[in-house]
């Protein structure tokens, strides 16, 4: 294990680490050099899925040397469970319209797949050039939609994980790395 994870683990023991911060950052700039061989002289905008997002596209976009542009847009599905209610929510819309654009939407995690599943139908009917998923994270054992996924980093086993963005309460987003957080369903 890393010496800096090592030590936010002796300050959070609660946790066991599942993608430690190398293995992270390698795979990171993988998916940033398929995606800059894929989609070269169209570059795409990429689209944050917040809160959860947000540290793996800010590293994923400076492993893609193109003119990119980002947006956010917030979808409520969880509160502060960890169980998903299959109530999902738009709270934050784009800024700019993407007609005509090529869109790379940015997550995560692809779960249960009803937060993707519901962002897709609404961006496609702005009718965007393209329209493609990359997804940090993926959890088959828990899909109900089935979604077609350009790019994943990682497929993890059916454990609450926590880090690099993912939450449990809003807490553990600043960690470097994915863990599990013991004790959770
Ligand atoms: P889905 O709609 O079930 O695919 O869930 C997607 C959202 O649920 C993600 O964007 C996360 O915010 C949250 N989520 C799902 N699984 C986990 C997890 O293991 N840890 C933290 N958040 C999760
Ligand atoms: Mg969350």
């Amino acid at each position: 294990m890393l010496a800096t994870d090592a030590a936010w683990l002796k300050r959070f023991p609660e946790l066991e680490i599942l993608i430690d911060s190398d293995t992270l950052q390698a795979r990171v700039r993988e998916l940033g050099e398929q995606i800059t061989r894929d989609y070269g002289a169209h570059p795409p905008l990429l689209v944050g899925v917040l809160k959860g997002s947000l540290v793996f596209l800010a590293d994923l976009m400076r492993a893609i040397p193109l003119p990119v542009s980002y947006d956010f847009v917030a979808i409520s599905s969880y509160g502060a469970e960890t169980q998903t209610t299959g109530q999902v929510r738009l709270i934050k819309d784009l800024d700019s319209p993407i007609h005509g654009r090529h869109v790379l939407v940015v997550e995560d995690i692809y779960d249960t797949g009803l937060t993707l599943s519901y962002l897709l139908g609404l961006l496609r009917q702005r009718e965007p050039a393209s329209l493609r998923v990359c997804t940090l994270l993926a959890k088959p054992a828990r899909r109900q939609v089935a979604l077609e996924i350009a790019y994943c980093g990682f497929e993890i086993p059916d454990k609450f994980v926590v880090g690099y963005g993912l939450d449990y309460a809003e807490r553990y987003r600043n960690l470097p790395f994915i863990a599990v957080l013991q004790g959770q369903p």
